[in-house]
């Protein structure tokens, strides 16, 4: 059985007052009303995380919800002024790490090659990478949509061996849909999802491929998220605007209450 996921990516959202206040409202609800086994992860700005995991140890949400960086440097250490490390997000709390959202390759260059020193990094400090893949509309538009994923999938992880790479989760995001309000259709999700996996078991092999956990992102809600995630390879979301609204983000994660 694959892990069900629901991940909050907070993006540049929320001071630390904010961020405390939000993980506080998610933690009562999931407590009081989540049934499900869903993996819960907030991904916050590296200024809060620490605070999020004190109050987290604190509080009876301690095992409810794990927390993500946004992104990491791609270097150890060093003369890398404003960037934050791998080691370091560990050492604070976090367990997983976002990397190669399309913002960051948009807005910072990032490459697939510079990503894959991210990947090795985030491992080698037992941080589990989500890594995300997804095209432009304009890719889309020209039918390049599957060459851009495998490209960003191959250059990106396939340097992995196996045990390596089916700890990791990936993250498919069609730029066009995030904070658009325009979302994929459950079938053209599903399409890309079951593409994505047939490239894993290619590239490696069949149980490789079935247990990876694939989510969705871009405009996921509470309206559409049960039949984005009812479909056969859509292992849950990767969810930005909604999950700055603990009523709305607690929703999508009971969508795979029983
Ligand atoms: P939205 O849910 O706001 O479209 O953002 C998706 C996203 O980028 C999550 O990483």
């Amino acid at each position: 059985m694959r892990q069900k996921i629901v991940a909050g990516n907070w993006k540049m959202n929320n001071d630390l007052k904010e961020s405390l206040k939000l993980i506080s409202e998610v933690a009562n609800m999931v407590t009081d009303e989540v049934s499900n086994d869903a993996v819960v992860i907030v991904s916050a700005p590296f200024t809060n995380i620490y605070a999020l995991d004190q109050w987290k140890t604190g509080s009876s949400a301690v095992d409810k919800i794990k927390l993500a960086g946004q992104n990491c440097c791609w270097e150890e250490s060093g003369a890398y002024t404003g960037e934050v490390s791998a080691k370091m997000l560990k050492s604070i709390g976090a367990d997983y790490v976002i990397l190669g959202h399309s913002e960051r390759r948009q807005y910072f260059a990032e490459s697939n090659s510079q990503l894959a020193k991210k990947v090795d990094l985030a491992l080698k400090h037992e941080l589990i990478p989500i890594f995300c893949v997804g095209e432009t509309l304009q890719e889309r538009e020209q039918g390049i949509h599957f060459d851009v994923i495998k490209s960003q999938l191959k250059e990106g992880l396939y340097h992995l061996i196996k045990s390596v790479f089916k700890t990791v989760v990936i993250a498919y995001e069609p730029v066009w849909a995030i904070g658009t309000g325009l979302t994929a259709t459950p079938e053209q999700a599903q399409e890309v999802h079951a593409y994505i996996r047939q490239l894993i078991a290619e590239g490696y092999d069949e149980e490789t491929a079935e247990s990876v956990s694939i989510l969705y992102g871009g405009s996921c809600n509470p309206s559409n998220a049960a039949s984005l995630f009812s479909q056969k390879d859509i292992d849950g979301g990767l969810i930005g605007g909604a999950s700055l609204k603990s009523r709305d983000f607690t929703d999508i994660i009971k969508t795979f209450n029983s």
